[in-house]
């Protein structure tokens, strides 16, 4: 897959016709939208997993020493909490750019709380992606992410936001608490690093 994705996904023509589209953040997207929106709720989405083993070379790393970003994997049974927007179609074509990094549309079903369902879209980077770096021990990612920065800013950021995020919507995220906790347990223990 070209290390760009963000042709692909523009010729994913799906829902460019509908007035609004509901997409499914879990990631940068939950706490930092950086789009105009017409509502947003949270949501879920099944058969999902949050994992850290997407390289970022364009935000929160560089293509030499690349940061750790959030991507889902397919898992039986998971659910996946996050946070959906209405958008209308124009949003997409700068929302492509700043998911190029690897990340692909995929359709998917969102569950709102009150037990409404929506089709919407999701940004997914599978591990064919030229910047996937896949499974790691939880203190080696958290390491990584110490140590990145990109144009965006610190991954510390990225991670810790998110960590902040997901408790604000009262959801438990094994991998991104205890990876959050690895982090802050390395800060204390060279503050300067930050
Ligand atoms: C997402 O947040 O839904 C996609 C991954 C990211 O941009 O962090």
């Amino acid at each position: 897959m070209a290390l760009d994705t963000t042709q692909q996904n523009r010729r994913m023509t799906h829902f460019n016709d509908h007035e609004s589209i509901w997409l499914f953040g879990y990631g940068s997207l939950i706490w930092k939208a950086g789009f105009d929106y017409l509502e947003r709720r949270p949501a879920h989405i099944r058969g999902w997993t949050r994992r850290f083993w997407q390289g970022s070379h364009d935000h929160r790393g560089t293509p030499t020493a690349p940061g750790r970003v959030a991507t889902l994997l397919p898992a039986s049974g998971a659910i996946c909490h996050g946070m959906a927007y209405r958008i209308t179609p124009d949003i997409l074509g700068p929302l492509d750019v700043r998911e190029k990094n690897g990340y692909l549309r995929e359709v998917v079903t969102l569950r709102f709380a009150d037990g409404d369902t929506a089709q919407g879209l999701v940004y997914i980077a599978t591990e064919d992606n030229a910047a996937y770096l896949g499974e790691a021990p939880a203190e080696a990612i958290a390491r990584q992410i110490a140590a990145a920065r990109g144009p965006s800013g610190p991954n510390r950021d990225y991670l810790l936001n998110l960590d902040e995020a997901l408790r604000a919507l009262d959801v438990k995220d094994a991998h991104v608490a205890e990876l959050a906790h690895h982090v802050r347990h390395l800060d204390s223990e060279a503050p300067d690093a930050r």
